[in-house]
């Protein structure tokens, strides 16, 4: 079968290439759950593996098949599955759990091991494939009603993780009623974040370089956010007139945004880091007046990354609420199909260059032939037995 792949360490390396199709057997015990790729988002992180900044192949092989935010239907399923059955619309968890305490209970995402593995990412190949076999464990349902976004949950859990952190850290003061957030970079986390903090109440302020008005910013406007350009005006000076801020959530990708963010941040308040930053920048901070800040403020900062399943299922529940409360506009983040593997070139270009992508995609294969082909089979089976 057809996978887009990479070799690691090797710039400008993706390419289609010809790898064996998995079997339900490939996982042990009857537990194999078989799933058809229907479609596959792109972000950031497969950039700078395509440019050789990140990413690893698994042991033994010299590629990485990437993609790490997958939909799909499920095709076949083994003996011992009992949780998933063919037809079912799905999308998989991308980190797998290594050996540490955190691993062992399911949070996977909080592993305190150097080495850490994820699906398209790193040691492990990813979805950009036809099929791909894993555990249900790690296989999210997504309800039919929901399979025209279904392939934003990757990036919706990794925001869910993020919120829930703040909320959970906060409880350490016994009552807290967040009011306003803010919300760094307008992109598609940027999007997502203010999506789910709207969803739960709060005045949101998403801030990003691009000048006011464009797609984004009109999108933040329909979901009864406001947005700001911080070309002219800085974080400081904005948050004079809309902060100070409760919880604000960092996704620029630039980290010197971080020790502004500490300036900005209300008392009591939560700053919740989200950027994946691989270079070597380092700036000059008032650390003495951000430390004060935090002290007399007593504020938290928190990093996070990746999202075990259960974020995967918070991140259902408010897609299907959003769907509810703002019909139609997770549908306006997917800017961007591209219409099967073989254009994965097209792929990395709008990637790297499209002007208002928000969410670049690849059609690996068509929803409704899938599931019309599987009910076909399913009845075949029931009439022949
Ligand atoms: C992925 C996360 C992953 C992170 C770090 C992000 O693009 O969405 O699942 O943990 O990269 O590799
Ligand atoms: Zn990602």
């Amino acid at each position: 079968m057809k996978a887009v792949s990479v070799i690691p360490g090797k710039a400008n390396s993706v390419h289609l290439r010809d790898v064996p199709k998995p079997k339900v057997s490939d996982s042990p015990n009857g537990r194999g759950v078989l799933v058809r790729v229907l479609r596959v988002g792109v972000d950031g992180t497969d950039k700078e593996i395509n440019a050789a900044e990140y990413g690893a192949a698994p042991a033994g092989d010299d590629y990485l098949t990437i993609g790490h935010e997958s939909f799909g239907i499920v095709e076949e399923v083994g003996a011992n599955v009992a949780e998933l059955a063919k037809g079912d619309y799905v999308v998989a968890t991308v980190r797998r759990p290594g050996r540490s305490l955190y691993d062992t209970i399911g949070t996977y995402d909080m592993t305190t091991d150097d080495v850490y593995y994820e699906r398209g990412i790193n040691l492990r190949h990813g979805y950009l494939t036809e099929y791909y076999v894993d555990e249900p464990e790690y296989i999210v349902k997504v309800p039919q009603g929901l399979k025209h976004v279904g392939v934003l949950l990757e990036p919706t859990s990794v925001i869910e993780k993020g919120i829930v952190q703040a909320y959970e850290i906060q409880r350490r003061l016994r009552v807290w009623h967040p009011k306003r957030a803010a919300v760094l970079g307008a992109g598609t986390i940027g999007l997502l974040a203010t999506f789910a903090l709207r969803l739960r109440g709060l005045e949101v302020c998403a801030f990003g370089r691009t000048q006011p008005p464009y797609l984004n910013s009109d999108l933040l406007g329909q979901i009864g956010g406001c947005y700001h350009s911080t070309k002219n005006t800085g974080l400081a000076e904005c948050a004079k007139e809309h902060g100070p801020y409760d919880l604000i959530f960092e996704a620029t990708g630039y980290s010197p945004l971080v020790f502004e963010a500490m300036n900005v941040l209300g008392k009591n308040g939560v700053l919740v880091l989200s950027s994946v930053t691989g270079g070597g920048r380092s700036i000059e901070v008032p650390a003495d007046r951000i430390n004060l800040g935090f002290v007399l403020g007593n504020k938290v900062v928190v990093g996070t990354v990746n999202a075990n399943r259960e974020y995967f299922e918070i991140g259902v529940k408010d897609l299907s609420q959003g769907e509810l409360q703002y019909p139609g506009w997770l549908s306006k983040l997917l800017t961007h199909p591209v219409k099967s593997l073989e254009n994965y070139q097209e792929m990395m270009n709008l990637l790297t260059t499209a002007k208002g992508a928000i969410k670049v995609y690849v059609e690996v294969a068509q929803m409704e032939k899938e599931q019309r082909e599987i009910n076909v089979r399913a009845s075949v089976a029931s009439v022949s037995s």
